[in-house]
């Protein structure tokens, strides 16, 4: 039987993109984050390589957790359990902290948890504002997602209500930043230029704020070509693109529907907080209006410092340690990888039987039909 306990120890390994991250958290105390990046190897591909992310990972792996146990000071026998991001993200890199996850708990007798990345991001600002009010609203904005999620449980209900329909808005940052010549990823860089240039200056498009549009989806496909035309067009008459302006409004124009469909979500469902996460919360401007939008609505904004917005370990930890308070079943040992694990699964639980812990009930529907199968090619 797993301890139960209300600070518990929990390391937690984060591969889902081009980060290797191993975070300890004791409760919602961060003890150690350790991160290891690959994204010097992808900036000449303009955009994350696959193959390139999974060889990086099982390179600093156990570098990365070693460190990680070091900076904690804590050993690796005192563990109350071991989290992994199981899904959504790149599978092969996946497939890599799964392995390593697996192989950590069942050498050192640990329950095993197979967490969801988006939850990570949103319970990682346990971290750094302690516990979450429930429900929380939350804004997820990364390189791979753009969602609005209510959550009244992080380890257990996480609903969906919109998502963007094309790009994701890091993504929409990477392209722009790649129109522009910046480089990879584009985040980061256009958020410095566009402090030097005019938000005002060119009034790019707003994506589905129309009084026809779904009211918590975004879209940055028609944002990212109108800010490519306009690009386009300056180049061919030999004008001289003000690289600050373009960066400052096409920021403006993502940050803006971004804050207010949050502000809109909390309004229409009575909720008073607001969470906001992924490395595009990394933002400046998106803090900055984000903070005001929610002040005028009497909004409590809460965004975890930018350390905690992009992946990382400690997010996964955070998360795990929440699943044992809350003693969450444990997963199995034949955990898998899911690359589009669904937003509303906040972990992977076991089936209750065949796994390390014997403490397990889960409900994974996938699992009990696996084992209906089973059962049914061994009597037949
Ligand atoms: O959460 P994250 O580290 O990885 C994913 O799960 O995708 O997010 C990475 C994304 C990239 O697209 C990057 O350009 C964007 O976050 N990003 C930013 C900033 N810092 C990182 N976007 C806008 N402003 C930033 N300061
Ligand atoms: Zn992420």
């Amino acid at each position: 039987m797993a301890r139960r306990t209300d600070e518990p120890l929990v390391l937690g390994i984060e591969t889902s993109c081009d980060e290797t991250g191993v975070g300890i958290v004791r409760g919602h105390t961060l003890l150690a984050d350790a991160v290891a990046s690959s994204v010097d190897e992808h900036a000449r591909f303009g955009g994350v390589v696959p193959e390139v992310a999974s060889r990086a990972h099982l390179e600093a792996m156990v570098p990365t957790i070693q460190r990680a146990l070091k900076d904690a000071g804590v050993s690796a026998k005192d563990l109350d359990g071991i989290a992994v991001t199981a899904g959504p993200g790149l599978a092969g890199a996946l497939l890599v902290g799964v392995s390593a996850a697996k192989a950590y708990a069942y050498a050192l007798g640990k329950p095993l948890y197979g967490v969801n990345h988006l939850a990570s991001h949103i319970c990682v600002d346990q971290l750094e504002h302690g516990a979450l009010p429930e429900p929380t609203m939350a804004l997820l904005v990364s390189g791979g997602h753009s969602s609005l999620l209510l959550a009244p449980d992080i380890t257990a209900d996480v609903r969906p209500l919109g998502s963007t329909i094309d790009d994701a808005a890091g993504e929409a940052f990477d392209k722009i930043a790649r129109v522009l010549n910046l480089g990879f990823p584009g985040g980061p860089v256009i958020d410095r230029y566009a402090r030097e240039g005019d938000p005002d200056a060119i009034r790019f498009p707003r994506g589905l704020t129309g009084p026809r549009d779904p009211i918590y989806d975004f879209s940055f496909s028609g944002l990212k070509t109108a800010v490519a035309r306009w690009i386009e067009a300056k180049r061919a008459a030999g004008e001289n693109v003000p690289v600050a302006d373009v960066a400052a409004s096409f920021q403006e124009a993502v940050v803006d529907v971004l804050t207010r469909k949050a502000v809109r979500a909390c309004k229409d469902h009575g909720v008073d907080h607001l969470m906001i996460g992924g490395g595009v919360a990394a933002n400046t401007r998106l803090r900055a209006m984000a903070e005001r939008r929610c002040e005028d609505a009497g909004i409590t904004l809460r965004v975890p410092r930018p350390k905690l917005c992009t992946d990382n370990g400690a997010m996964v930890a955070a998360l795990g340690a929440e699943m044992v308070a809350r003693g969450r079943a444990s997963s199995s040992w034949d955990l898998s990888a899911d690359s589009s694990l669904p937003v509303t699964e906040s972990h992977v639980p076991g089936h209750g039987d065949g796994h390390g812990h014997g403490h397990g009930h889960g409900h994974g529907h996938d699992h009990d039909h696996f084992h209906e199968l089973s059962k049914d090619n061994l009597y037949s």
